[in-house]
C-alpha cells in the first residue's frame, strides 16, 4: 500500500481580461494586448467559469494549489482585482496558496516597475522572493523558480545564471522528491507543443541542467504555452515535465473548455491526473511519455 504525502492541483494561465476603454492608458505595448483582448481572448478566456471550476478544483480533496502564472492579460489594476479574489476563493476553500507570476502579470515596463503583480499579491508571496523554497501541507519540497520580465517585442521568459545558481542551492537543501514550478517551460518542443522562439524561456537549458544533474526525482510543472504535455526528460529521465493547459480556455481543436491537473505525492513518486472539462469534467489519468525533438 502506498503512503499518500501530498495532493496538490497545477493551475495555469487564467488570463483574467478586462478591455481597456481610456485612450491614455493604451500608449504602449498594451495597445497590441488590448487588441487580442478583444479579438480574441475574450471569447476563449471566459471568465464566468472561474467559480465552478474553483469548486471542481476543492473537490478534487487536495490541499494545495500551485498557479504557475498569467493571472492578468495586460497587467491592469483591474485584472489583477479579479486575480486576487480568484485566488482569496481558492484560500476561503481551505486549499493554501503557491504562486508566481506569468509574463502577461509583468506585461508593461511600468507595471515591472512599479510591481503591480507584487502590491496585489503580496500575502501570497515567498518573504525572501524568487527563487524560493516552500513546501507542500504534506512536507514535499516545492521549489518556486522566478522566470518572467518585461520585453518589448516578444513574450520570451529569462532565469539569470545567478538565480539558477541560487535554485540550485535550495535543489541541494530539499530530500529525494522535489516539485518545482515555473511559468515558462524549460522543454522547448514535446508531444503537446512546440514553442516559437520568440515566446521561450532564456537559458532553459542551463536550468534543465541545474535541475537533472544532481539526481533527484523531480516534478517540473509550468504554463505559458496553453498546452498539455507530459514528459520525461530523456537526458534527465527521473524529471519529468508537466505543462498544464490554460485553466478557463475553450481550445476549439480539442473540444475542451478548461483544464487542470492534479497529483498526488506517494512513496512510489507523483501520480498525475488531468482533469479536463468536456460537457462536464473528465479525469484523465497520465503516464509521461518519452521526450521528443530534444
Ligand atoms: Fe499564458
Ligand atoms: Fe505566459
Amino acid at each position: 500500500m502506498e503512503t499518500l504525502h501530498d495532493t496538490f492541483v497545477h493551475i495555469a494561465d487564467i488570463h483574467f481580461w478586462r478591455v481597456v476603454l481610456n485612450p491614455l492608458r493604451l500608449l504602449n505595448k498594451r495597445f497590441w494586448g488590448n487588441l487580442t483582448v478583444a479579438l480574441r481572448r475574450r471569447r476563449e478566456f471566459v471568465l464566468e467559469r472561474a467559480e465552478s471550476y474553483t469548486d471542481a478544483v476543492a473537490a478534487t480533496g487536495a490541499r494545495a494549489v500551485v498557479l504557475t502564472g498569467d493571472f492578468a492579460s495586460t497587467s491592469t489594476d483591474d485584472e489583477f482585482r479579479m486575480a486576487v479574489r480568484f485566488v482569496e476563493g481558492l484560500r476561503a476553500r481551505d486549499l493554501s496558496v503557491h504562486l508566481m507570476p506569468g509574463n502577461h502579470d509583468v506585461y508593461t515596463y511600468r507595471a515591472y516597475r512599479t510591481r503591480r503583480f507584487d502590491h496585489f499579491f503580496k500575502p501570497f508571496l515567498p518573504e525572501q522572493g524568487y527563487p524560493a523554497l516552500t513546501a507542500l501541507p504534506g512536507g514535499t519540497p516545492l521549489l518556486l523558480i522566478p522566470s518572467v520580465v518585461p520585453r518589448h517585442f516578444s513574450a520570451r521568459g529569462l532565469i539569470a545564471r545567478k538565480q539558477i545558481d541560487e535554485a540550485a542551492e535550495l535543489l541541494e537543501q530539499c530530500g529525494d522528491r522535489v516539485v518545482v514550478a515555473a511559468h515558462y517551460p524549460v522543454l522547448h518542443e514535446t508531444h503537446g507543443y512546440h514553442s516559437n522562439p520568440f515566446r521561450r524561456l532564456e537559458n532553459a537549458e542551463v536550468l534543465r541542467d541545474a535541475l537533472g544533474r544532481p539526481g533527484k526525482e523531480i516534478l517540473y510543472v509550468c504554463g505559458h504555452v496553453h498546452r498539455f504535455s507530459c514528459e520525461r526528460d530523456e537526458r534527465y529521465p527521473k524529471v519529468q515535465h508537466l505543462s498544464t493547459g490554460a485553466f478557463l480556455r475553450t481550445f476549439h481543436e480539442q473540444g475542451t473548455e478548461g483544464e487542470f491537473c492534479r497529483i498526488n505525492v506517494t512513496d512510489a513518486g507523483f501520480d498525475i491526473v488531468r482533469h479536463v472539462y468536456r460537457n462536464g469534467w473528465i479525469e484523465e489519468p497520465v503516464t509521461p511519455r518519452n521526450q521528443t525533438g530534444a
